[in-house]
């Protein structure tokens, strides 16, 4: 089909409609002074049926699978699946996840309502689980969706102890139901998400749109050390076993490995629990986990066993049990090259020239990958600021956005997806 020709008016029409569906999303939060929308609970809820509310307005038909995914579906035969999350971190910003969302269903509707035919049907899906901010493992929707979901994961539980089978039955849905999420290999011809950036790459070379060439890969490592409590006034320093500070060397030990890597990897560690946590007694139980990221499969690798290494020293050192275990460990998952050509070609038709770029951020698009090819369309966004809720993409440049992913709808030829 001819890609539709958008004047400036029409992508404004299509940014401020963007931005106040951003807006709308991002008052649904379990807080009242910050935004906070987790996996499977009353705000996802809510969250899921203002989706879904638009979908049917956008005149896509309306499922929900076991793991809550909403799904507005158009047209008929192989699927082209556009998707993205509506979790979101604690205090986040409003764009990371909805806008992609909304990108889709206001793209899909151009067609949709628009009375267009396409040589292929498209799904829009919204996930629940991106962000991995209630169950220590993330990408439960997607993995469903991709035929890779763990059964094992079924018994991760949140902070409160409840696991994440339950979280499924206390959503109204039931765990049975779960590989009937899965697609067919066959019935799918490629996913694509679109995201803010999330860095500042776009910003610096002052171009509004970026075409992803590969998800940088990630592994997690749970560090649990495990000393003695103990009064914190009376056990003399050097008989002391405490997990916390031998927690706070290893830290540093991530932080020292990720700055000699000279910008080929960085480790974080975001989450921390201390038992018993309480002021005056000696921590004897520390759990941390480290975020650790490269688009290189060795220099991650290196660094994950030199911390490893160091950290088993460490607790020797100290007197302190140690457990390291793996949550997570993704490769790098490249972005088809057509697809990442079929976006380009609709970000230049715009005017705009498309960056190609790294995501150093997770996505849905690492599950997806397992099912089909995949791609990804960046949106730059102020200050390259993310996972805060100074997070902003200008209206203008959502519309851009939503305008090029129309066009590469109206590109998009599954029959020229070469292996
Ligand atoms: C998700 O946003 C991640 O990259 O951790
Ligand atoms: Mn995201
Ligand atoms: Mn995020």
């Amino acid at each position: 089909m001819n890609p539709p020709a958008f004047s400036q008016d029409d992508i404004d029409v299509l940014g401020a409609r963007a931005e106040a569906m951003v807006n709308a999303l991002g008052a649904i939060s379990a807080e009242p002074d910050r935004l906070v929308r987790l996996f499977l609970s009353p705000e996802h809820r809510r969250a899921a049926d203002l989706v879904a509310h638009w979908m049917r307005a956008a005149g896509l038909a309306v499922s929900e699978d076991a793991l809550g995914t909403v799904r507005g579906r158009f047209g008929t035969g192989q699927r082209l699946l556009i998707g993205s999350h509506i979790d979101t971190v604690i205090d986040a910003g409003k764009y990371d996840g909805p806008f992609g969302v909304i990108a889709g269903i206001l793209a899909a509707g151009h067609f949709a309502r628009g009375g267009l035919q396409l040589p292929f049907g498209i799904d829009v899906l919204a996930f629940g689980d991106e962000e991995g901010s209630r169950f220590p493992a993330t990408l439960a929707s997607s993995s469903a969706c991709a035929g890779v979901f763990r059964a094992d994961n079924l018994a991760l539980a949140d902070r409160d102890g409840v696991t994440l089978g339950d979280a499924i039955a206390a959503y109204g849905k039931s765990v049975a139901d779960i590989p009937a999420a899965a697609y067919r290999h066959e019935d799918v011809a490629a996913y694509v998400e679109v995201h803010i950036e999330q860095g500042p790459v776009l910003e610096t070379r002052n171009q509004p749109l970026g075409v992803v060439t590969a998800i940088v890969g990630q592994t997690y490592l749970n560090v649990e050390l495990l000393g003695e409590a103990g009064h914190a006034g009376t056990v003399p320093m050097l008989l002391r076993r405490d997990a916390l500070a031998g927690a706070a060397e290893a830290m540093l030990l991530g932080e020292e490995l990720a700055r000699e890597s000279k910008g080929e990897v960085v480790a974080t560690v975001g989450r921390i629990a201390i038992a018993p946590g309480a002021t005056n007694v000696i921590p004897a139980n520390v759990v941390v986990i480290f975020d650790i990221r490269s688009g290189s499969e060795t220099a991650r690798a290196r660094l994950a066993e030199s911390l490893k290494a160091g950290i088993r020293a460490i607790a020797d050192k100290r007197h302190l049990a140690l457990t390291i275990t793996s949550t997570r460990e993704v490769a790098t998952t490249p972005c088809h090259r057509q697809v990442q050509d079929m976006l380009g070609a609709s970000v230049r038709a715009l005017g705009a020239e498309p960056v190609r770029l790294n995501s150093g951020a997770g996505h849905d698009g690492q599950a997806m990958a397992k099912l089909c090819p995949i791609g990804m369309l960046f949106v730059r966004c102020r200050g390259g600021v993310s996972h805060n809720p100074m997070e902003y993409a200008s209206p203008r440049d959502l519309g851009l956005t939503i305008a090029a992913l129309i066009g590469f709808i109206a590109r998009f030829d599954p029959g020229k997806l070469a292996g």
